[in-house]
């Protein structure tokens, strides 16, 4: 059975048998969208604060800086939507990297956060703001001891403060209205991660090109780590900053400036292509690189353990000196390379990242993130025959796979989910090839 047919019978088990053709009848002339109980099994819940945490650290190094100092000098509001935002995990994240950024830097900023999502399950959770330790597995602690108060052994509440910076609305994607009220205009940031990959291809599109006019021209736009806009839309450019891929409008870029570097900073400039649109100062500053509080709520058990840890951390130079020493070792385990791959990615090393994933695949052929990535790397290099080599094999594996199996390094994405989004990424490639 497949998971929808599993879902649909949970859900019709609730109904005695005679009453089960009235209530077929009734859902097939309402929208099946207007049935709660039908959206709670059907959404994909899936999160906890802080996820992808160098997302949060890079934000917090490099991006958000410049940005917020803006906001005040403007005497604007920061707004951030976080759009398929579960039970709230994700904007209460921002809520508190913001408010702790604000206290450093002082700086007197209003922040406005929107939380929307299908599931109204899970937006009356977010309103609550109560939270048991499976929403912490990778929370730093500095944010658990600062915005939280135990309720009991399991459960914890969020400050009051963090919970009224974010306002949760009902909101449905593929409906719209965009903005999700007219209390929205356009938004700084906006985040949609972890929610596109359940969509088909042309809803992604629709959904993405919404996205692109209510995002502000200067603003960031955040996908989750499988999921990439580049090659299936063209409004949004990638642009790696600080070891992190974001999104922006087409015609703004990011870049480096040399100069203050000698004063501890160095300083990132956004600058349209578009003539006489902006021009914004952004500084990037450094936390120590030691601070405990950095540490995230799991013990590593392993060498490869603690690897991963410090790549997710954002101690990128670290994990990779240990990473190359590992392989250094154990030069014929392809996990070894494929880590290595995957940091030399993150620092955007992408030769040595695809040097590392090629050697994965000699000691695996079959090693389906490692064909991902070389994709994605292809991808990012323009060759275009390569990516539409490397997903190809990659969807032959897959289809060897039952759909709800998850695939290894993919952060429990499942083979049925990896088997639609790249059968979606060929077809587009064909078409535009
Ligand atoms: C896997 S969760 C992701 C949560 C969070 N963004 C994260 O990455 O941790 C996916 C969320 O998307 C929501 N969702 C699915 N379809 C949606 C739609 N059409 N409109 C709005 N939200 C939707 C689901 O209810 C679910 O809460």
């Amino acid at each position: 059975l497949s998971d929808l047919e599993k879902i649909l019978i949970k859900y019709f088990n609730e109904f005695k048998a005679e009453k089960l053709s009235v209530k077929v009848k009734q859902l097939l002339q309402a929208n099946l969208l207007q049935e709660p109980n039908l959206i709670n099994l059907l959404t994909i819940p899936e999160t906890y604060f802080f996820r992808n945490y160098r997302l949060f650290k890079a934000l917090e190094q490099s991006i958000l800086p410049g940005m917020l100092e803006q906001k005040v000098k403007n005497g604007e509001a920061f707004t951030i939507w976080s759009a398929g935002c579960s039970s709230g995990e994700e904007p209460y994240s921002f809520a508190m990297l913001i408010d702790d950024m604000r206290e450093k830097l002082n700086l007197n900023l209003e922040l406005r956060i929107l939380g929307t999502d299908l599931n109204h399950q899970s937006l009356a959770k977010a309103r609550r703001g109560v939270y048991s330790n499976w929403s912490f597995r990778k929370i730093p602690v500095k944010y658990l001891e600062k915005y939280f108060k135990p309720l009991d052994e399991r459960f914890y509440k969020i400050d009051e403060k963090i919970r009224h910076a974010v306002t949760f609305q009902h909101h449905n994607l593929k409906q719209g209205p965009y903005p999700p009220s007219p209390k929205w205009t356009q938004f700084d940031l906006i985040v949609c991660r972890n929610v596109l990959i359940y969509f088909d291809k042309e809803t992604s599109f629709e959904v993405l090109n919404n996205f692109s006019k209510v995002l502000k021209d200067e603003g960031i736009f955040i996908l989750g780590p499988a999921e990439m806009p580049s090659l299936y839309f063209k409004q949004f450019k990638p642009q790696l900053i600080n070891d992190l891929i974001v999104y922006r409008k087409n015609g703004f870029v990011l870049h480096k400036s040399a100069t203050n570097k000698s004063q501890g900073m160095n300083r990132l400039t956004v600058t349209s292509r578009k003539p006489k649109k902006l021009k914004i100062e952004k500084r990037l500053f450094q936390l120590p690189n030691n601070d405990k509080h950095e540490s995230v709520v799991e013990n590593s058990v392993d060498e490869k353990a603690l690897i991963k840890k410090l790549a997710d951390q954002g101690e990128l130079q670290e994990a990779l000196q240990l990473a190359k020493r590992y392989v250094e070792r154990k030069p014929m385990e392809e996990e070894a390379h494929y880590l290595l791959g995957t940091i030399y990615f993150e620092i955007g090393e992408l030769d040595k990242a695809k040097t590392s994933f090629e050697k994965t695949l000699y000691l695996k052929p079959d090693f389906l993130m490692a064909y991902f990535h070389l994709a994605n790397i292809s991808s990012m290099q323009s060759n275009q025959n390569n990516v539409l080599k490397y997903f190809s094999t990659m969807l032959d594996l897959l289809n060897h796979y039952p759909a709800d199996q998850s695939i290894p390094f993919s952060d429990g994405l499942t083979a049925g989910q990896f088997r639609k989004l790249v059968g979606d990424i060929l077809e587009t490639e064909k078409v535009a090839g």
